[in-house]
């Protein structure tokens, strides 16, 4: 009888040390695939200076790979015109070619990643712009339970984006407000690439070429080619 004892407590506790060894390598796992950037992710960011191409070029990775579009950019010039609250707050903001602020452009994007076209994937264009945006980002993506993303970061020289901008015209495209915007950029922006570099999610794309040679980058990139 103590020996058929001793031997049920031995069984019992072999057992639970092999359920408890199970159950916290399935949850290393899941971590894992839910932390990190995964290859197959659709979640990306196109960052880059003022006419750096982010808006044509995220328009042509929704095209092809049917995930929602998000320009903070494009929402708040929509606000401007609808002459909103929100609009009327931040025209002036805009037309200076100045930053608005990270707790507004925080909420807009969390709001609008509730849309059904961000279920399987999204490109942000235009944001995160500053570190606490990128951080407040992750918190957002921890909320959605899935923080991989990858960052297409578009290379050009401040001389190509200025010249581009002034050929375009729009309401923010005046010489005084192109000078403004890229400064504002290299100062509030340029430490996301460092940022996004040291996490090893930043993708460098040689934005300087053609809009069909960049696309061709981005998709091969993509597409894992
Ligand atoms: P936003 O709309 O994001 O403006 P931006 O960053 O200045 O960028 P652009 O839209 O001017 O340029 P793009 O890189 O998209 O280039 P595009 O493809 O259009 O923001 C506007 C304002 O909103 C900000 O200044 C700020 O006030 C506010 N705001 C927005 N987001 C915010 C945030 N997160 N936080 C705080 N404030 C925020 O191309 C430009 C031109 O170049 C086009 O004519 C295009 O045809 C041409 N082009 C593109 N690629 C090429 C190429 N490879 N070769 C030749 N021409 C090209």
């Amino acid at each position: 009888m103590r020996h058929f004892l001793v031997f049920s407590l031995m069984a019992f506790f072999f057992t639970a040390i092999l359920l408890l060894g199970c159950s916290s390598s399935e949850k290393s796992e899941n971590s894992e695939s839910s932390g990190s950037a995964d290859a197959a992710s659709m979640q990306l960011i196109i960052l880059g200076g003022p006419g750096a191409g982010k808006g044509t070029q995220a328009r042509a990775i929704v095209d092809t790979f049917k995930i929602g579009h998000i320009s903070t950019g494009k929402i708040l010039r929509q606000e401007v015109a609808d002459s909103t609250e929100l609009g009327m707050l931040v025209a002036g903001i805009m037309a200076r070619g100045e930053l608005v602020a990270d707790s507004i452009i925080l909420t807009l994007v969390e709001n609008r990643l509730k849309a059904p076209d961000c279920k399987d994937g999204f490109i942000l264009d235009g944001f995160p712009r500053t570190i606490p945006q990128a951080t407040g980002l992750e918190g957002i993506l921890e909320r959605r339970g899935d923080t991989s993303i990858r960052v297409l970061y578009l290379e050009v020289s401040d001389e190509e984006m200025t010249r581009r901008l002034m050929s375009r015209g729009r309401a923010d495209d005046t010489e005084e407000t192109i000078k403004n915007r890229i400064g504002i950029f290299h100062q509030q922006t340029d430490p996301l690439v460092e940022y996004y570099d040291k996490k090893g999610t930043l993708i460098r794309i040689n934005g300087e070429q053609s809009i069909e040679a960049v696309a061709a980058d981005i998709e091969a990139v993509l597409s894992g080619k």
